[in-house]
């Protein structure tokens, strides 16, 4: 451990040699200054683990000093040096935030142990900001955030796969941060000062989408007035994002695999062959496997493309991330928007862990953002949760976990039909249309379901026993 650095200020130029010899012996480094304004300004200037106090000094006195050195350091561990140890001033000076006190005459062991102390509680305080804020690093890669299992994973393969010059295929839902992925890959690469080009391969004609690729020369084709580079030679040595892969036409996707295989290729109309260096990140939202064997994919080009696999799940399968989401987003869109916006309150909080976000995080994002937007108090109201978020089945479906043993699915999901069916009359006191209206079913579904699980009415139950109201559609059973 480097030597540690304790400031002492004492206007007994006897006492500030006593001390100066004792702690340099001791292993510190020491400053010693005659006056409190001295002592501040050596403090404003250096970086001491610790100070020692006289209590009574000329002028600025030491609880003054104390006060003081607190402001430019908090975590300065403080020592009071006082020859009248009252029990009071050595209080008050411990409430103000010295670590201890001595008084004098004091032995030197005394000193010693009693800064020792102060210097392993400053250690462990520090200790403690770092792991909190190596944890606090945890939950987000660049710009990415999200503490789940599943992002870690992410994460750790990003950080692997980023430095190579391999090819990657980013899948997942629509809005679940593919671009992001694509992004912190290229910022994580060595090519990171150079081109991040983005081909938006959706919804341009094959023809168009060559010309964007791979450019033109001049005349190449009616219209082509000059001479085009193409983002293949934009990107070069940089990284080139084909976002929805899947949805390039099969000719071009034969060019494509060309290029990347051969790493040259020919501006449309040329003859000239150009090289390039080009890292391919590609995104696709829907199953490309399933679009090799639809025929509607290229299966070598998918195998040049999935060379690394990056898989991003829906939000809906990571919801412990929305938290950190939410603060994400609330921070983001309360500084863009000069607000003082803090969070959400906890129900909305719950009504965003119910939800089951179909678009993913950008929805969630979206959603955040409006409320940033509109709220007038530092918390985002449930008032300003969009009515399709809200009106969600508030429903909580609790975590359930198969037993080793095994279930029946069909037979448990019976029973659990029945049983909310059974509850949700009760609850209407057996009025079937109301029941309907809560289950979200036609009444006449309820009523085949109600004698599909043969389930007693309440009114049906009064009567048992009693008279069997013949008309009933209800079958009675001792169940
Ligand atoms: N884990 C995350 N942390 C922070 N922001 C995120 C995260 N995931 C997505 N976002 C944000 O959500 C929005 C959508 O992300 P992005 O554009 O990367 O999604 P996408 O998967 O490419 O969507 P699409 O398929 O619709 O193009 C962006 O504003 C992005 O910054
Ligand atoms: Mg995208």
């Amino acid at each position: 451990m480097s030597q540690e650095s304790i400031l002492v200020v004492d206007d007994e130029e006897v006492m500030r040699d006593v001390l100066g010899s004792l702690l340099t012996q001791a292993g510190y480094e020491v400053s010693l200054a005659p006056n409190g304004a001295e002592g501040l300004e050596l403090a404003r200037k250096g970086m001491y683990a610790a100070a020692l106090v006289d209590m009574m000094l000329p002028e600025m006195d030491g609880m003054t000093v104390l006060e003081e050195l607190k402001k430019t350091d908090p975590d300065l561990v403080v020592l009071m040096i006082t020859a009248h140890a009252s029990v009071e001033t050595a209080i008050a000076a411990m409430r103000r935030g010295a670590f201890d006190y001595v008084a004098k005459p004091f032995k030197h062991e005394e000193l010693l142990h009693a800064l020792d102390n102060g210097l392993n509680q400053r250690r462990l305080t520090d200790e403690n900001r770092q792991l909190r804020a190596a944890l606090r690093d945890q939950g987000r890669f660049m710009e990415i955030v999200g503490k789940s299992p599943r992002m870690l994973q992410i994460f750790q393969l990003i950080a692997q796969a980023a430095p190579s010059r391999s090819t990657i295929l980013v899948a997942g839902e629509s809005g679940t941060g593919k671009e992001l992925v694509a992004k912190a890959i290229h910022a994580n690469s060595p090519r990171k000062d150079k081109p991040f080009v983005v081909v938006n391969s959706g919804s341009l004609p094959h023809d168009l989408l060559e010309s964007n690729l791979f450019g033109h020369v001049k005349g190449a084709f009616t219209g082509a007035v000059y001479a085009k580079k193409g983002l293949f030679e934009l990107a070069d040595k940089g990284t080139l994002f084909f976002d929805e892969i899947g949805n390039i036409p099969l000719e071009t996707q034969a060019k494509l695999l060309r290029v990347m295989q051969e790493r040259e290729f020919m501006r449309l109309g040329g003859v000239e062959t150009i090289k390039v260096d080009v890292r391919v990140v590609a995104a696709t939202n829907i199953d490309l496997r399933r679009a090799v064997d639809e025929g509607r994919f290229r299966e070598d080009l998918y195998y040049r493309l999935n060379v690394i696999a990056i898989p991003l799940p829906p939000l809906r399968q990571r919801k412990e991330d929305i938290p950190a989401l939410v603060q994400h987003f609330v921070d983001e869109y309360a500084a863009e928007n000069s607000k003082q916006v803090e969070g959400v309150t906890p129900e909305v909080m719950q009504t965003l862990m119910d939800y089951d976000w179909p678009g993913n995080v950008r929805e969630l994002e979206n959603v955040i953002e409006r409320g940033v937007v509109l709220t007038t108090g530092p918390l985002i109201g449930k008032d300003l949760v969009p009515e399709h978020v809200r009106s969600r089945p508030s429903f909580h479906i609790p975590q359930v976990a198969v037993p080793p043993e095994g279930i029946n699915l069909r037979e448990v999901i019976a029973h659990f039909e029945r049983r909310l069916i059974e509850s949700t009359l009760e609850s209407t006191g057996g009025v079937q249309k109301d029941a309907a209206r809560l289950l979200g079913l036609k009444p006449t579904t309820l009523n085949e379901m109600i004698k599909r699980h043969s389930i007693l009415l309440p009114r049906d139950r009064d009567r048992r026993g009693t008279t069997r109201d013949e008309g009933s559609a209800v079958k009675t059973t001792s169940a």
